[in-house]
């Protein structure tokens, strides 16, 4: 009986998987751009000195440049 239940459950969770699909995902909101996108950054906007390129484009791999400065 438990595993009835149990396979009742997965085959209903199939088939809403399977609507969803279907049905297809739900049309992107519209609005403003996202607020950061990483060509909002440039090396040219952090101060000049020795390994600014290199400093820029390793760290803002994960995120804006504007964390770290924030750091000071
Ligand atoms: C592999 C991904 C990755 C790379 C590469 C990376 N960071 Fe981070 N960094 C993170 C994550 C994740 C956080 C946490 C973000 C948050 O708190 O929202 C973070 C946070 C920070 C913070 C803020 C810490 C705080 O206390 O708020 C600073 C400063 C920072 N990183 C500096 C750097 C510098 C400098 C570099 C390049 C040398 C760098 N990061 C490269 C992932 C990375």
């Amino acid at each position: 009986m438990r595993l009835r239940l149990r396979a009742a459950a997965f085959a209903g969770g199939c088939l809403l998987a399977f609507a969803l699909v279907l049905t297809g995902t739900p049309a992107p909101a519209q609005g403003p751009p996202p607020a950061f996108t990483s060509t909002d950054e440039k090396p040219k906007d952090l101060p000049d000195g020795p390994g600014r390129e290199e400093t820029f484009y390793a760290c803002t791999a994960c995120h804006n440049f504007k964390l770290v400065a924030r750091k000071g």
